[in-house]
C-alpha cells in the first residue's frame, strides 16, 4: 500500500545550492528559505557546516543561521561532517543535524577525504557530542558509484546499519548520481527489511540524472517509506561527484502525491512561484517539468 501522508525533506537550500559556482548572496538564500516555509514545507535543510575550502558556496552558514526567520513548526537541519562542524552547528543554535556517509570507498575519499571504514572515526565523536540532538544519517552512492560502478545491496545495508547503530534516528538512502531504477530500489529496500531495518527508519534521496527519480520515489512509497527528499525546482548536485545533477524536484513530487491523494501540506502554486523566482536569481530555467508547465 501507499502511505496516507508523506513528509517532504526539502534539500534545495543545501543540496540545491552547494554546487552553484557563483556565490548566492545570503539575503537571497534567506528569502528562499522563508518562501519555502511560507509554501508549507516543514523540514528545510538550511546549509552545511563543512570546510569552506571544500564547499565555498556554504561558507556563510553562520551568517545564514543568524539571519534565519525561524518559524514555529519548521525544522532547519544542517549537515555536519565532523566535530568541528558539530561545534559550529551547536554555536549557531541548530538542534537538528545530519551526518553524511558513503557506501563506497572511493566516494568516502573524494567527499570526506576519508575512507569506508575511516569515516566512522569522524562520525563517532559527532554522535557522542550530539546528545539530545536529532541526528539524521545520509548514505551516498547506494545504487551506483561513478568510479566503482554498481554498488552491492549487502554493502549498502552493512554501512547503513552501522550508521543507525551510532544512534542516528533516520537513514536517507542517496542515489547521488541518479542512476537507480525501480527494480534496484525495491531490491535495496527489501534487503534493509530482511536485515531488520523498518521502512519508517528510512528516507529516500534521488537525484534525477536519468529521469528516474519520481518512479523510484513511488517504488519506495510502495515499500513503506514515507519521508522523501526533494529540492524546489529540481536544483542540486554534488561538487564531489561530477555526474550528479539536480535532486527530484519538489514540484514533480507534489504533482504525483496530489494525484495519488497522499497528504503533504504544501501549496504547489506558491512553490512554483518560488522556484521561478529562484531560477531568475540563478540565471537559468528550472529543470522541473512541473515548474515549466505551471510557471508564467
Ligand atoms: P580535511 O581537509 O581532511 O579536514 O577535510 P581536516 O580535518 O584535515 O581540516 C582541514 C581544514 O579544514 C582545517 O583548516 C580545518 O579547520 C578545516 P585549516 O587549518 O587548513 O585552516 N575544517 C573545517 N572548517 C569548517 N567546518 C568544518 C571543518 N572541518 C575541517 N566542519 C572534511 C575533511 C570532512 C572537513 C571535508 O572533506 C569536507 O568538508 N567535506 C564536505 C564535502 C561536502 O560537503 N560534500 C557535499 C555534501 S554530501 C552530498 O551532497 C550527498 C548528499 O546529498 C546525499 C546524496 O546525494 O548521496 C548528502
Ligand atoms: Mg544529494
Amino acid at each position: 500500500g501507499l502511505p496516507a501522508r508523506v513528509t517532504i525533506w526539502e534539500v534545495g537550500p543545501r543540496d540545491g545550492l552547494q554546487n552553484e559556482k557563483a556565490i548566492v548572496p545570503v539575503a537571497v538564500k534567506l528569502e528562499f528559505l522563508d518562501r519555502l516555509a511560507e509554501a508549507g514545507l516543514t523540514t528545510l535543510e538550511a546549509t552545511s557546516f563543512v570546510s569552506p575550502k571544500w564547499v565555498p558556496q556554504l561558507a556563510d552558514a553562520e551568517e545564514l543561521l543568524a539571519g534565519l526567520n525561524k518559524r514555529e513548526g519548521v525544522r532547519y537541519p544542517v549537515l555536519v561532517p565532523n566535530e568541528r562542524g558539530l561545534k559550529r552547528a551547536l554555536e549557531a543554535g541548530c538542534p537538528d543535524i545530519a551526518i553524511f556517509g558513503s557506501a563506497t570507498e572511493t566516494f568516502a575519499q573524494r567527499n570526506l577525504n576519508s575512507g569506508l571504514e575511516k569515516q566512522f572515526e569522524m562520525f563517532e565523536p559527532v554522535l557522542a557530542g550530539a546528545n539530545g540532538l536529532n541526528v539524521r544519517a545520509y548514505l551516498s552512492m547506494c545504487f551506483g558509484d561513478p568510479w566503482e560502478g554498481p554498488v552491492p545491496a549487502e554493502q549498502v545495508v552493512r554501512v547503513g546499519k552501522r550508521l543507525l547503530e551510532l544512534g542516528c534516528t533516520q537513514l536517507s538512502l542517496g542515489d547521488t548520481i541518479g542512476v537507480a531504477t525501480v527494480g534496484q530500489v525495491e531490491g535495496l529496500l527489501a534487503a534493509f527489511a530482511d536485515a531488520g531495518v523498518p521502512a519508517d527508519k528510512l528516507a529516500v534521496h534521488f537525484h534525477d540524472t536519468y529521469g528516474q527519480a519520481l518512479a523510484n520515489t513511488v517504488a519506495a512509497l510502495r515499500c513503506g517509506v514515507s519521508t522523501v527528499d526533494s529540492s524546489a525546482g529540481g536544483l542540486g548536485g554534488c561538487p564531489y561527484a561530477e555526474s550528479a545533477t539536480g535532486n527530484l524536484a519538489t514540484e514533480d513530487l507534489l504533482w504525483t502525491l496530489e494525484g495519488l491523494g497522499i497528504e503533504h501540506g504544501v501549496d504547489l502554486d506558491a512553490l512554483v512561484k518560488t522556484s521561478a523566482w529562484m531560477a531568475e536569481q540563478l540565471g537559468r530555467p528550472s529543470p522541473s517539468r512541473v515548474v515549466r508547465a505551471l510557471a508564467g
